[in-house]
């Protein structure tokens, strides 16, 4: 065991990277987004750097406005991971899937499943989707409203939660010769009637070696920041500024209580972007090469997406943002853009450009010791239980990474050297949730 506090640290995968316009530098592999041998290595070369877990995100529409980047048109993540989880050993793997757009019942049976497949190295992220047209492709004219598709995410979240604990940890007997697969004492319907849901359970996949998969939650609105604290293992989360990701880190925490959970049993992962260096200088000019990737009509269009779809064709780019109202799409987005042009005495243009970076998560410009500073620091004084990695650009970032800071995060007794477990709840140091059920509560036909 270590005897420091460790850090956790996932790879967020985009398939070039997460600069916007990252496929069009000369060392991206082109044809990345189609081309599992490319995230099959991804992901083993995270896994012999022992990171936690590598990550997929998911939109269940195509980004007219990014229709020149490949996120558009990659493979279905949890297909995807099914695949990844063949060709590794160790490390965890988490995808999102969209409480808005999906049934529970067919949710909780597919990462029961994955988390099968995997040997116990699951997480589902549980996003209620913030771009609008997701909408268009599942019977609807518009979106949820925000509150409301909150209110749907909790309950699903009870519903997934409660077929994930459908069988007893001791359920399954294997007895040949009495002619007992299982004990259908140890088995429970969840017979869940709701606002949004019907299912009578119970669930046909049976628990994992970690339980059940760990659940993920990436909103930081007030809503998210509730359902995080109901439901959430773990959360991802965008900050850039170290004193409101503390606020941020001390306010979810402090809301578990109310849900008779401990602070421990959550982990908040903001999301990183190094660009590193030999020398400060050689970062600084790294970070402005890769700046000239992103196309400045296309970070304008990722801007209006991310600000719920406002039109910012008749403005100015010269000019400062111009007055952005409210909308349905995600708020915490929105606040943190307005923010960053406001502090930075930005014009549109450059508030566009700095956001599709890294889409507003912390940049950290330096060689690997400097980095490592940097994440110690936010680490070590409770801004972050670890990091959401976000490689600029795949693979040549994540390898840079992985050769020099990972190691001077080990010299340093931060990150682990080896895995000790081969589930994701034993890397995120999250107990393995038991499921026990008597004879009273017996599943009938
Ligand atoms: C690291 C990270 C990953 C996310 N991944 C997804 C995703 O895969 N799909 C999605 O629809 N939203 C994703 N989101 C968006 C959030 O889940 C959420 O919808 C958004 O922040 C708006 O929620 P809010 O209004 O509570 O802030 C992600 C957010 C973060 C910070």
């Amino acid at each position: 065991m270590a005897d420091r506090k460790q850090m956790h640290i996932g790879l967020f995968v985009f398939p070039h990277g997460h600069l916007l316009g990252s496929w069009r530098h000369p060392d991206a592999p082109r044809r990345a987004a189609f081309d599992f041998q490319h995230f099959r290595r991804v992901a083993q070369a995270a896994e012999a750097a022992r990171l936690d877990m590598v990550f997929l995100s998911d939109t269940v529409a195509e980004r007219e406005n990014q229709s020149i980047t490949p996120q558009a048109t990659s493979f279905e993540p949890t297909t995807l991971l099914a695949a990844l989880a063949t060709v590794t050993q160790k490390i965890g793997l988490v995808a999102t899937m969209s409480s808005s757009f999906n049934e529970p019942y067919n949710v909780a049976r597919r990462f029961a499943s994955l988390d099968l497949i995997s040997k116990g190295r699951i997480g589902w992220n549980l996003v209620t989707t913030s771009y609008q047209p997701e909408a268009l492709n599942f019977n609807r004219d518009a979106h949820y409203a925000h509150a409301d598709r909150y209110r749907r995410a909790h309950e699903f979240a009870e519903v997934v939660n409660g077929l994930w604990q459908s069988w007893d940890d001791e359920a399954f007997l294997f007895d040949q010769q009495a002619g007992r697969f299982f004990d259908p004492g140890k088995v429970r319907r969840l017979d869940h009637v709701g606002e949004h849901f019907s299912v009578r359970g119970p669930l046909n996949v049976g628990p994992s070696p970690q339980g059940r998969p760990v659940i993920v939650q990436a909103g930081s609105s007030e809503a998210g920041k509730e359902l995080a604290a109901a439901t959430a293992e773990l959360v991802f989360t965008v900050q850039s500024d170290i004193d409101e990701a503390r606020a941020f880190y001390r306010d979810l925490k402090g809301r578990m209580a109310r849900y008779g959970r401990h602070p421990d049993e959550l982990k908040i992962l903001p999301g990183v972007s190094p660009f590193l260096g030999a020398t400060s200088a050689e970062a600084r000019a790294r970070y402005d090469s890769l700046l000239e990737l992103i196309p400045v009509p296309q970070a304008l269009a990722m801007l209006s997406d991310q600000l719920g779809g406002f039109d910012l064709s008749p403005f100015d780019p010269a000019q400062p943002l111009p007055p952005i109202p409210p909308s349905n799409a995600g708020q915490t987005r929105r606040e943190n853009i307005l923010r960053m042009a406001r502090d930075g005495n930005l014009s549109l243009r450059e508030t566009a450009v700095r956001h599709a970076v890294t889409a507003g998560h912390l940049q950290v410009v330096g060689t690997p010791s400097q980095t490592a500073d940097t994440l110690q620091h936010w680490f070590e004084t409770e801004a972050c239980d670890g990091f959401n990695f976000k490689p600029p650009v795949l693979p040549v970032d994540a390898d840079a990474f992985y050769q020099g800071v990972i190691p001077e995060l080990q010299r340093r007794g931060l990150f682990r050297r080896e895995y000790e477990g081969s589930t994701l709840r034993s890397h995120l140091g999250l107990a393995v949730p038991r499921t026990s059920i008597n004879a009273s509560q017996e599943f009938s036909r």
